[in-house]
């Protein structure tokens, strides 16, 4: 009996662990609460309807939902390669395909899976919103983690399963360069945030924080990267190519294949490969460290490159480059629940 609680209270603790297929739970939070910072101030209200059918009118958190994707990834496997979108000739940082001639891995990735989403819940406003409908909620859940999963460079990338396979070291620590990424770096830039951020905003604002440790995180975000630093190009994160100019021009057959993957997924206001391209270009440009390429890195017995430095973790630390992809998210997962929620019904 006793082995039987402790085995179970083992398993729950290693469910709590962040998983190897995403940001880990704070950074889908942080991207979540960001997103509902930003909302029309009609669509909440509908998404807890959707999130809590028996509690309408109740409230609810974004936050507490989106990482329910990764909850539930043993039971529905088919969703696995919903969290990333692997380009089968990419191989940064030598070789930048997103997707190139070749294409995709698989019939699903997370590009899809935004559009898949987005349309689904779409259709349910347009045909009446019926609450009783599960299909809306799941939507929602994935919507909400994917638009999270689209903004970590290595689930862009398909090279060893997005780098899950390679090992470096992080503060002399063995870890996986993805889960570095998905855990390491959103912690590291939650320690990294001043104490001054521990003061109290406007109410509006704190009414969607909920005393977690990231909290200083989001506020400074908010003040400091959307009303300063990124003002000016904060609109720019949320639109997209017109629809003509993503068609095909010229005869360049890797463009061309790319805006045919493009237009998959792609439309005037909803564009996840528009978004996701810079971010899978940051993978070959520097994310992907290019030491690994080169002895002794890149020799499986060689030591393991250390990235917890002045070039590389710091780097991340100074440009808020951690802060602004989950910001990013955040803002466009307001954007797309913003025009799911407040289109017209028959439009
Ligand atoms: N499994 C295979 N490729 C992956 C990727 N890019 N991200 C997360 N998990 C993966
Ligand atoms: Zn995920
Ligand atoms: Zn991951």
């Amino acid at each position: 009996m006793k082995f039987t609680l402790l085995s179970a209270s083992v398993i729950s603790a290693l469910a709590l662990l962040p998983g190897a297929h995403a940001w880990g739970k704070e950074g889908h939070a942080i991207v979540a609460t960001i997103a509902e910072l930003h909302l029309d101030p009609t669509v909440l209200p509908t998404l807890c309807s959707i999130l809590n059918p028996s509690r309408p009118g109740g409230s609810c958190s974004l936050a507490s939902v989106a990482s329910w994707a990764d909850e539930i990834r043993n039971r529905m496997k088919w969703s696995g390669p919903m969290h990333y979108a692997n380009a089968v000739a990419d191989h940064p940082p030598q070789l930048c395909l997103f997707p190139g001639a070749k294409g995709w891995e698989g019939d699903v990735n997370v590009l899809k899976g935004i559009r898949n989403t987005t349309d689904l819940l779409s259709q349910w406003v347009q045909q009446g919103s019926d609450l009783s409908d599960p299909i809306a909620s799941e939507a929602l859940k994935f919507l909400i983690h994917f638009a999270g999963d689209m903004h970590m460079p290595f689930h862009l990338v398909g090279r060893a399963r997005g780098a899950n396979d390679i090992f470096v070291k992080w503060g002399n620590r063995k870890v996986k360069l993805h889960g570095m990424w998905d855990g390491n770096l959103v912690d590291r830039a939650i320690e990294t945030t001043p104490s001054d951020w521990e003061q109290q905003l406007g109410s509006e604002i704190e009414h969607h924080l909920h005393g977690d440790h990231y909290d200083p995180l989001i506020r400074k975000v908010l003040v400091q990267g959307i009303n300063q630093t990124w003002a000016g190009e904060v609109q720019s994160w949320v639109q997209c190519p017109a629809a003509s100019s993503a068609l095909p021009r010229g005869d360049d057959q890797t463009v061309l294949q790319s805006q045919r993957e493009a237009s998959d997924t792609d439309d005037g206001s909803v564009c996840p490969w528009h978004w996701a391209s810079p971010i899978h270009q940051l993978t070959c440009d520097w994310v992907w460290p290019k030491q690994l390429e080169q002895p002794p890195y890149n020799d499986h017995q060689g030591p393991l490159l250390e990235l917890d430095t002045d070039e590389y973790g710091g780097k991340i630390t100074r440009e808020w480059v951690v802060e602004k992809l989950l910001t990013m998210g955040g803002i466009r997962l307001a954007s797309i629940l913003n025009l799911i929620f407040t289109q017209q019904k028959g439009n």
